[in-house]
């Protein structure tokens, strides 16, 4: 069985003071909760007080990008070791605003979870189609190559350190959630991949999680899917309220 995982990407939103008071509801609200896995993942400014909010508790911390070199003359980059040193144990890498804003490619998404890796941090690795693409009907072809390319060189005994987010690019903040079938269906063909890729057992102990428009009310029917092992929520992981019900989808 695949533990779910539920993770809030605050992107560039909550100065310190709000994301202070948004993890303090949340570590209130979810101090007891134990069926799955919860991240949060604040801006850089929040995660040294975060971090601290958060020791001992059940909620873990994680970054939403990183940068592949330990250290050095690199303006505006932080490194995997920083991450550790504020408490980070997750980081997202390559989301779809990332690859489309910044640049970012398959080479270097491949080697941020290098990085990450040996750091000890877990990387949530964004993959996605854009909606023309899914109009062309090549989504498979396109999360296979991003796979391939995120994965490059990646041993088996690191890709079982990794969770995947699938998020479909038009999905993503505009409400229009995937179905459960779509959802289920992309999480198969990565599913298949790392089984070619890798061996079955480190493909089925994979976590694969949705992202994409995930709201209170569309989480259960997504979370029924046995392909569906959690989600990467954006928009509705910085209401308190709203995440909480998200978490405790089962209730
Ligand atoms: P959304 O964002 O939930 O606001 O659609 C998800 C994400 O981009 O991770």
């Amino acid at each position: 069985m695949r533990r779910p995982l539920i993770a809030g990407n605050w992107k560039m939103n909550k100065k310190v003071g709000e994301a202070i008071e948004l993890v303090a509801a949340l570590k209130r609200e979810l101090y007891d909760e134990r069926a799955a896995e919860i991240v949060v993942c604040p801006p850089f400014t929040a995660l040294s007080p975060i971090g601290e909010i958060l020791e001992g508790s059940t909620i873990r911390l994680g970054a939403q990008d990183l940068f592949w070199e330990a250290e050095g003359a690199y303006t505006g980059e932080i490194s995997a070791a920083m991450l550790r040193d504020v408490g980070c144990v997750f980081v997202i890498i390559g989301h779809s605003e990332r690859r489309r804003l910044f640049g970012e490619t398959s080479e270097t998404v491949s080697r941020k979870i290098a990085a990450a890796l040996s750091a000890g941090l877990t990387p949530i690795v964004c993959v996605g189609e854009a909606l023309e693409k899914r109009e062309h009907g090549v989504t498979d072809e396109v999360l296979r190559k991003q796979m391939e390319g995120a994965f490059a060189s990646c041993g088996e005994g690191d890709f079982l350190k990794c969770a995947v987010a699938y998020e479909p690019v038009w999905a993503i903040g505009t409400g229009h959630t995937a179905t459960p079938e779509q959802a289920a269906a992309a999480h198969t063909t990565i599913r298949l991949w790392a089984r070619e890729r890798y061996q079955k057992e480190a493909a089925e102990k994979l976590r694969i999680l949705y992202g994409g428009s995930v709201t209170p009310h569309n989480i259960k029917e997504l979370m029924a899917r046995e392909e569906i092992d959690g989600a990467l929520v954006g928009g509705a992981s910085l209401d308190a309220d709203a995440f909480c019900r998200i978490v405790k989808y089962n209730r």
